[in-house]
């Protein structure tokens, strides 16, 4: 029978191997990734995207940018399991997505990414609590757990003192710290944002990258599709897409 000290290093040897192969199991993987849009009458309408490879490491800061048109959302719709591809495998977390149904693949997305959209996309009915609140409502979590982890959240962008006010009574700025706070109340290690600073003025959208910077600076991954040019000194990569490709890969002012 082995001794103490063996069975302290073979368990630390395992914890630390499974940690490691956690820390390596990239985000997002993407092969071959195509989207075709097609017209009523089965022809295609638009090939989005014609062939990504990606390769995305947890903990990254990755910018995604192109002119318009480019396939930017559509790229952000399949990594964010809102919407599948025509072809391709797409691994998110090490996990084939293309083999779940659709009641698995949205449990998944729920688990794993958090969301933060250019429009907020906040319920002007509810109050910024209750906006946050939402992804657990549908995770089953209860009333006070829900109503702590929604105010943790808040406390953590700032609006501690926003609680029961609602959507209208906010600025734009503060509007997109609760879609932030919504996006984390999960505990999701990918945070996915199309355009987050698209509806706010230079200065309030440096705010709101701050708080992606340190997102980043706690592990989170971070793919963001952007025009924004002030976030290519913040990330750590730049995918370039054009005409439904990725046309450059660069290093953001972050990048080792
Ligand atoms: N639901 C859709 N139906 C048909 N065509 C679409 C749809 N969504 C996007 N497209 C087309 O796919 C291409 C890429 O669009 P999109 O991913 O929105 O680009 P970007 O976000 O970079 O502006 C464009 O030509 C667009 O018109
Ligand atoms: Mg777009």
């Amino acid at each position: 029978m082995p001794g103490y000290t063996d069975r302290v290093d073979s368990a630390l040897k395992t914890s630390t191997e499974s940690s490691t192969a956690a820390a390596t199991t990239p985000s997002a993987v993407l092969r071959g990734i195509t989207k075709k849009y097609f017209k009523p009458d089965g022809s295609v309408l638009v090939e989005a995207l014609r062939g990504i490879d990606l390769e995305i490491p947890a903990g990254q800061y990755c910018a995604i940018m192109g002119s318009s048109g480019s396939g930017k959302s559509t790229l952000m719709n399949i990594l964010g399991c809102l919407d599948r591809p025509t072809d391709g495998v797409y691994e998110l977390e090490g996990l084939d997505v293309a083999s779940l149904d659709d009641t698995a693949l949205s449990r998944q997305r729920g688990r794993r990414i958090g969301f933060v959209f250019q429009a907020f996309n906040l319920v002007s009915e509810l109050t910024i609590v209750e906006n946050v609140e939402v992804p657990l409502f549908y995770q089953g979590l209860g009333r006070v757990e829900r109503q702590q982890r929604a105010i943790e959240r808040l406390e953590l962008v700032g609006l501690q003192d926003r609680l029961g006010h609602r959507p209208a009574e906010l600025s734009g700025g503060q509007q997109q710290r609760v879609a932030i706070a919504r996006a984390l109340v999960t505990n999701p290690a990918i945070v996915m944002a199309d355009e987050p600073t698209g509806n706010l003025d230079s200065t309030t959208g440096t705010t709101i990258l701050e708080l992606f910077d340190g997102l980043h600076a706690q592990g989170l991954t971070i793919i963001m599709v952007t025009h924004d040019d002030s976030v290519a000194d913040r990330c750590q990569r730049i995918v370039r897409l054009r005409d439904g490709l990725v046309e450059r890969d660069e290093r953001g002012g972050r990048g080792e």
